[in-house]
């Protein structure tokens, strides 16, 4: 019979193709989405597409921090826990209760109903934005943990809470800290479906600040690759937490000139102040994830902007 996961935010970018790669790969995936309305709801069931219909698919439309979450772990081994508010420059202000709420809050809950449970692996997944200004690059991570974000005040406070649930109740937690995730299904907040969309529609495109900032850019196949894996490892008797980066550190104006080679368009450029909460370098030094699971990223950024750019030209041509 075959291991069931559970994978929560399995309509988001990242986890509809990790979902996506664990049925490929013969597991039971129990899917759970509250459709948050960060974006459009019609984005997110274009995402569940090729899921839906899978027999070794099953979908629950369930908040996290409301639902009694017991029945979505019966039988679940491996929980992949994806779901989060997402957005660095959008968790300021009035929006924080909502960060709050659905990366504490959601994932206290659903440690709490791991408990005693049998999973026997726990992922995590957080984010670059846990280090804030680092000052040594590329960072490790033992490197101080100092967000500049609400978002990634968020995110730690999650990664503590995966932490002291291991270390108090035994829930095998891991945790898995992404940079800048890219690929098709990218969210539309994000820089790169913002760049390709003002490119193709002869728009300008807005940098926030000086687009000297770098960011170690990371293809979705590889992050999945990551979660698959930590499943896949042997013994992980202790709290981990690994750098997930994709080797490929760029700056935004990099970003957009190699755009405007691949998409054969040059573009206007809209320089506007830098964003709170913005950091101005990432860079993931990746050999414990490479020592401990062997992670190596794949794609370079010039395949994977590529793969990204079809995407969306073939998602504009069907409009
Ligand atoms: C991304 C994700 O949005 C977060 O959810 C994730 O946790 C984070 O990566 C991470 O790695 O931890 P970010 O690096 O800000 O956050 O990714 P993008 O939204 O793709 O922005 C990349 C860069 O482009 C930033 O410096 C941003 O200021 C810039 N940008 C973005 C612009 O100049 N213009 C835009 O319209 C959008």
């Amino acid at each position: 019979m075959s291991e069931r996961c559970l994978v929560t935010g399995v309509a988001g970018f990242i986890a509809s193709h990790l979902a996506e790669k664990l049925l490929q790969e013969n597991y039971e995936v129990v899917g759970v989405d509250y459709f948050s309305d960060h974006y459009a709801r019609e984005v997110k069931e274009g995402n569940l597409q090729e899921l839906r219909g899978q027999p070794r698919f099953h979908f629950a439309e369930i908040n996290l921090c409301s639902a009694e979450l017991q029945p979505y772990l019966d039988g679940v081994s491996c929980v992949f826990h994806q779901a989060g508010q997402p957005g660095v420059r959008t968790s300021w202000g009035e929006d924080f209760h909502i960060y709050l709420k659905d990366n504490v809050l959601a994932t206290q809950r659903l440690l709490e109903a791991c408990k005693g449970s049998a999973v026997r692996r726990f992922v995590y997944a957080s984010s670059s934005s846990i280090y804030g200004d680092a000052l040594d690059l590329p960072v490790k991570e033992s490197s101080p943990a100092r967000p500049i974000s609400p978002y990634g005040v968020t995110k730690l406070a999650a990664e503590h809470l995966c932490y002291l649930y291991r270390t108090n109740f035994g829930v095998p937690t891991v945790a898995l800290r992404y940079f800048t995730v890219y690929g098709p299904r990218q969210r539309p907040d994000m820089a790169f479906y913002r760049f390709i969309t003002t490119i193709h529609q002869e728009q300008p495109i807005t940098i926030y600040g000086d687009g000297e900032q770098t960011r170690d850019f990371t293809f979705v196949a590889d992050a999945v690759e990551a979660n698959m894996l930590v499943l896949q490892a042997k013994a992980l008797q202790d709290w981990h937490v690994w750098n997930i980066g994709g080797g490929s550190r760029a700056s935004v104006n990099q970003i957009i000139t190699l755009l405007e080679r691949i998409m054969e368009r040059r573009t206007v450029l809209n320089y506007t102040p830098p964003q709170h909460g913005d950091v101005r370098h990432t860079w993931a030094d990746t050999s414990a994830a490479r020592r401990d699971l062997g992670f190596a990223p794949r794609t370079s950024l010039e395949e994977g902007l590529q793969a990204q750019v079809s995407w969306q030209m073939t998602k504009a041509s069907k409009r």
